[in-house]
């Protein structure tokens, strides 16, 4: 383990592991899913397994404030945790979280606060959170967008929202999948 995973794992657990015993499951499973993904990563994949640990603790009610997630969660690491700025910034705008933020008249906010970071940064932590049941374990995007719709309701503003993403969602995890195949390709 890094410093930075070393540091992220037992601060994700002390927010979720107690009140939100799934959400910590899930928020383990994401974390494996971006080490399997590692190869791709290179020298962030470090980066990628702690932002993907951290990606859900917005809902902790510990530090839950405008009840959006994502700008709470990155708020709460930038602010109290004085967390490495980039899994700050991949926090808040984890799988397509602008989409969300724009249903709920918060997108200004959240992309005045938080500068994106790269976009295969930002791909493979939608793959790895639309790739993991909400359990932590393995699925697949399409799955994940119906349970998600399913468990808030279709009329909902995450319903409607994750619709919307679902093609984004789809096209992130093609682009991760053809990476990792591209670098299996490669010779040792
Ligand atoms: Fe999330």
């Amino acid at each position: 383990m890094s410093e930075l995973t070393e540091w992220a794992y037992p601060l994700a657990e002390s927010l979720l592991a107690e009140p939100l015993p799934r959400r910590w499951q899930h928020s383990l499973g994401v974390a494996e899913r971006a080490r399997t993904i590692a190869l791709v990563l290179g020298e962030d994949a470090e980066l990628l397994e702690a932002a993907a640990v951290l990606h859900d603790i917005g809902y902790s009610p510990d530090l839950a404030k405008t009840g959006f997630h994502p700008l709470d969660g990155a708020r709460y690491l930038r602010d109290v945790a004085q967390a490495d700025e980039r899994v700050v910034n991949l926090v808040a705008h984890h799988s397509c979280a602008w989409m969300e933020a724009e249903a709920r008249g918060l997108r200004e906010e959240l992309e005045g606060e938080f500068p994106r970071e790269n976009a295969h940064l930002n791909d493979a932590l939608c793959y790895c959170d639309m790739n993991t049941t909400p359990d932590g374990t393995p699925t697949n995007p399409v799955d994940r967008v119906n349970e998600i719709a399913g468990r808030y309701g279709p009329d909902s503003l995450i319903g409607k929202f994750i619709r919307r993403a679902e093609p984004e969602i789809l096209a992130c995890t093609s682009r991760v999948l053809e990476r990792v195949a591209g670098a299996k390709r490669q010779p040792m």
